[in-house]
């Protein structure tokens, strides 16, 4: 038997150098935990709350993990990290664009009651003024954008190191969203559209980056508990069950770490060496119950 195909070959992440935005929290720090248990040398994470990011990498490994303070809507804070970045490790092989905020909802009957009015309807999302749609946009979209310009040449770096091995090739991985393919009523108009655009753009950035030998991939996660799902828990599992309903997730459960660990184990691993341009969704089957673009 070959030992490049038994599980520890295939599936560690021994030596990776990775930057986790939004890394401090929910599934950012799930993604974190994963790698510095599977072998990551060095993994820094950034978000605004400092706090935050500082006890995470105490709980993880603070040998490994490194809290970088930083807001992915400022070119010039990105730029700052990645220089940092840049004179404390050199390279990185994994740029993880994980930082995202929900959006603004439109207004949602009761299970069983009436639509609104146009009227009504209108009236609630017009009171949403303008920029807190487009901040949406500027997190989830833009910040991706400009988080990978600012780590493409330490990404390529990555490449010259051939720390993961020769046919291993630096990576940028969106976390996106199920929400970017799912037409659900009541769902955030700003949330949903920015994460289809946050998936399209991974997509051209694979075609775009490929005299750079830079791969881009996209996670497309369902429903996890987190701050920024914590409205969708509420509404979906009021009693705190742990369980959901078959007709939500066939899986009958929100995912779980376990879930987020497999799909980054084997997307930053060898076992994904030859992925490049896909989305890899992990929902428990929930966007077969939605109306979906997928
Ligand atoms: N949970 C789900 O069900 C689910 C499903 C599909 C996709 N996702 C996606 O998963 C990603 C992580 O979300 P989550 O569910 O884990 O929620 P979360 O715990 O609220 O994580 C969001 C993270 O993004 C960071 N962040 C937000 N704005 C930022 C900014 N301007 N600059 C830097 N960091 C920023 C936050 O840290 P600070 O506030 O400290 O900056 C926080 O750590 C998001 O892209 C989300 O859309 C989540």
């Amino acid at each position: 038997m070959s030992a490049s195909l038994t599980a520890g070959a295939l599936f560690n992440v021994n030596g990776i150098v990775a930057v986790v935005t939004g890394g401090g929290s929910g599934i950012g720090l799930m993604i974190a935990k994963v790698l510095v248990i599977n072998g990551a040398h060095r993994v820094y994470i950034v978000g605004r709350r400092e706090d935050m990011l500082r006890k995470a990498a105490e709980d993880i490994n603070p040998d490994i993990v490194i809290a970088v303070p930083g807001d992915v809507t400022s070119r010039d804070s990105i730029l700052q990290i990645a220089g940092r970045v840049r004179s404390e490790v050199g390279y990185i092989n994994l740029l993880i664009a994980n930082a995202g905020i929900m959006g603004p909802k439109p207004l949602k009957p009761a299970t069983g009651e009436a639509p609104p009015s146009i009227a009504e309807y209108r009236a609630h999302a017009l009171k949403t003024p303008m920029t807190d749609f487009t901040e949406t946009y500027a997190v989830n979209a833009s910040g991706v954008y400009y988080t990978t310009l600012a780590f493409m040449e330490l990404l390529a770096t990555g490449n010259k190191k051939a720390n993961m091995g020769p046919d291993w090739r630096s990576q940028v991985i969106a976390t996106s969203s199920i929400g970017g393919f799912s037409r659900l009523p009541g769902a955030s108009f700003a949330y949903n559209s920015s994460k289809a655009a946050v998936t399209h753009m991974m997509k051209m950035m694979a075609t775009a980056f490929v005299p750079y030998k830079i791969r881009c991939n996209v996670l497309a996660p369902g429903i996890f508990p987190s701050d920024l799902a914590s409205g969708i828990m509420n509404g979906l599992d009021p009693e705190k069950t742990g369980r959901l309903e078959q007709a939500i997730v066939p899986g009958e459960r929100p995912g779980k770490e376990e879930d987020i660990a497999g799909a980054i184990l084997y997307l930053a691993s060898q076992a994904g060496a030859y992925l490049n341009g896909s989305v890899v969704v992990v929902d428990g089957g929930r966007l077969s119950t939605l109306v979906s673009t997928y």
